[in-house]
């Protein structure tokens, strides 16, 4: 084993995964390469765009600042743990698909996780909330109107 490599064990989505990694490899390419979970999406890779954004122990972290070694023994949430087992998508999902938040889709991944995260802590927001929330996720299609009026619908029906 060279000694920059490092046994990790992760749990994605529910799925433990045991592997070796190097050092420096990034939690992204680790999720999008080494596991094949490609919905993870790498935008700018220094933090800015939130396209890699994934959960961290439940909490929103960019996927693109973190090393896959500094995920061991964490639990990790991706874009393809969001629709149940039974195929039936997540609110937020199904909202997204309703208001048309999406055009190219690319950051879509994104603020999927983001905005799940927060409507964990957040049940039922205002629209500033939901305009905060997001700003840390760039979209360069929809103009983000969309979007608001999904995560707004999705919280909706989620306290229903
Ligand atoms: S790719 Fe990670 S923040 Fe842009
Ligand atoms: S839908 Fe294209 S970047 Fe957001």
């Amino acid at each position: 084993m060279d000694s920059d490599d490092h046994e990790i064990t992760v749990s994605v989505n529910g799925t433990r995964y045991q592997r070796r990694v190097e050092s420096r490899l990034l939690l992204s390419d680790f999720l999008r390469h080494d596991l094949a979970l490609a919905g993870t999406h790498v935008g700018c890779e220094h933090g800015v765009c939130g396209a890699c954004t994934v959960l961290l122990d439940r909490q929103p972290v960019r996927s693109c600042l973190m090393l896959a070694v500094q995920a061991h023994d964490r639990e990790i949430s991706t874009i393809e743990g969001l629709t149940a087992r039974d195929g039936e998508y997540h609110p937020l999902q199904q909202a997204m698909h309703d208001h048309h938040g999406l055009q190219c889709g690319y950051c879509t991944p994104g603020i999927l996780m983001t905005m799940t995260a927060f409507l964990d802590e957040t049940p039922a927001p205002g629209e500033d909330a939901v305009r905060e929330a997001l700003s840390g996720n760039l979209c360069r299609c929809t103009g983000y109107q969309n979007i608001v009026d999904a995560v707004l619908t999705a919280a909706k029906r989620m306290r229903e």
